[in-house]
């Protein structure tokens, strides 16, 4: 049995909670810290899973998953310092965090596996991508793997790509959202109540990732298939590239990818 301790559990310390309870872990191999006492008794009385402090965590879980805000590490970082040990492996899911931070507060030799979630978690959705510190190994991903597709897809990159995995699905929600946004106000410009364009667009949101993920054909390919000679979609396709809309993807992607590297220039040893 390999216990894990969950190291601030907010929005997604909680969903990764949720979700371990949920693909079958049993609340006695689970454990959380929280700042606000009363946060932990809400969690706990929910979930059965016992909140504890940073010592107990590193002495009863193997696994220590760090979940507080990046600008919240340093005191847990100091917390952690003087009780891991190499029997933990120690998992950030926290952004722009190199585990070079880690591995220069904490004792030498800790394993340490970097993670770039997405709020998707929050409804067993998540595209997690995993990267391997100096110390851990390939058991360590596979650990980590398991423990995080009870909550979505895994895969693992190399640490120096992930400035672009953050811009990429760690952002990637959001522009999700801001296309939908954008869709239902033009059903709003068309005159269709608010509470039909959404249902609309939502659906079609939903209907268009579940054929992206479920058949595996290229996005060109199934445009393609509802663009018809002369068509209504064909005209809102050269409006979209007439307004750039392409270039302006490329470019916010890349400025939310330098934004990463610049934010994670502050924790650089
Ligand atoms: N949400 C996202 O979209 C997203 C996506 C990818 C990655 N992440 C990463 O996930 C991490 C958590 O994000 P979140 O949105 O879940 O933040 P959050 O809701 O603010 O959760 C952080 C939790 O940690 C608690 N905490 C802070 N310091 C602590 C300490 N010293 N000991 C124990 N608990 C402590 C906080 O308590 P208080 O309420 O007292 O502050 C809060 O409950 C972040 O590092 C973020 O970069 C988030």
């Amino acid at each position: 049995m390999t216990t894990i301790a969950v190291l601030g559990a907010g929005k997604i310390g909680e969903a990764l909670l949720s979700g371990l309870l949920s693909g079958g872990r049993s609340p006695d191999e689970l454990l959380f810290t929280e700042r606000y006492e009363g946060r932990a008794a809400e969690l706990t009385k929910q979930y059965g899973v016992r909140a504890v402090d940073v010592p107990t965590a590193a002495v009863e879980a193997e696994v220590l998953v760090v979940a507080v805000k990046p600008q919240d590490i340093d005191p847990v970082l100091a917390e952690l310092a003087p009780v891991v040990s190499d029997r933990n492996l120690v998992v950030s899911l926290c952004a722009g965090l190199p585990t070079s931070l880690y591995e220069r507060k904490l004792p030498d030799s800790i394993p340490v596996v970097r993670v770039m979630p997405n709020t998707p978690m929050l409804v067993g959705q998540a595209m997690s991508v995993i990267s391997a510190g100096k110390h851990a190994k390939q058991q360590h991903l596979e650990l980590v793997e398991e423990l995080l597709s009870t909550v979505g897809e895994v895969i693992r990159v190399p640490e120096a790509q992930q400035d672009a995995v953050t811009a990429l699905s760690g952002s990637g929600p959001a522009y999700f959202f801001y296309l939908v946004e954008a869709m239902i106000d033009a059903g709003i410009l068309l005159g269709i109540p608010r509470n039909v364009a959404e249902k609309l667009i939502i659906q079609s949101a939903v209907g268009a990732a579940t054929m992206l993920a479920e058949t595996g054909t290229h996005p060109v390919i199934l445009r393609e298939a509802v663009t018809s000679p002369a068509g209504t979609t064909i005209m809102a396709i050269r409006e979209l590239e007439r307004h750039g809309v392409r270039a302006a993807l490329l470019a916010a992607i890349e400025a939310a990818r330098d934004r990463s590297q610049e934010l994670g220039k502050a924790h650089e040893g």
